[in-house]
């Protein structure tokens, strides 16, 4: 049986540095699809109010790269590529993280008031998620 394995892999995520405009009169953050990150902005969509304790994510998507920001408060992202795990806590307005297809992501740890920030390459689309793990890792190519 081929063992083909997906060409994305957690190598592929990380913490981007967004540009910061640093001003007494409070500071500024833009980000340029295909510039500050590598895709075109196609969707934007936030999560807040969110209770303590509660989880979000999941799951993985078949070909949507995503920024997550944490606007304001903090929150954690477990990314996974079915080989290996990585939390990263996100606390800055100025930092994002790159989250490329195929990679299994699971939200938690939201501080109060907390908003969550995500830029997506592609409109909603409920056929690119992977909603189950086992599925995703067998689309992954990996042994169980
Ligand atoms: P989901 O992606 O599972 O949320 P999260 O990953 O943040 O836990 O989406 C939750 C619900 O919202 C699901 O029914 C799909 C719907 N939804 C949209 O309609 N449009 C969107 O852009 C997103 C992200 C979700």
């Amino acid at each position: 049986m081929t063992n083909h394995h997906s060409k994305f892999s957690l190598d592929d995520c990380r913490v981007i540095d967004l540009p910061k405009i640093s001003d007494p009169r409070g500071n500024l953050t833009f980000v340029e699809g295909g510039q500050h990150i590598p895709f075109d902005i196609q969707r934007v969509y936030y999560l807040y109010d969110v209770p303590g304790g509660a989880e979000r994510g999941g799951h993985a998507h078949k070909g949507l790269h995503q920024l997550i920001i944490a606007m304001s408060g903090s929150f954690d992202v477990v990314l996974d590529d079915g080989r290996r795990k990585m939390r990263y806590h996100l606390n800055r307005s100025y930092n994002g993280l790159y989250v490329c297809p195929m990679i299994w992501r699971e939200l938690d740890n939201f501080s109060s008031g907390s908003v969550c920030m995500v830029l997506a390459s592609n409109r909603y689309d409920e056929n690119d998620y992977y909603r189950e793990y086992g599925a995703y890792f067998a689309a992954q190519g990996l042994e169980s």
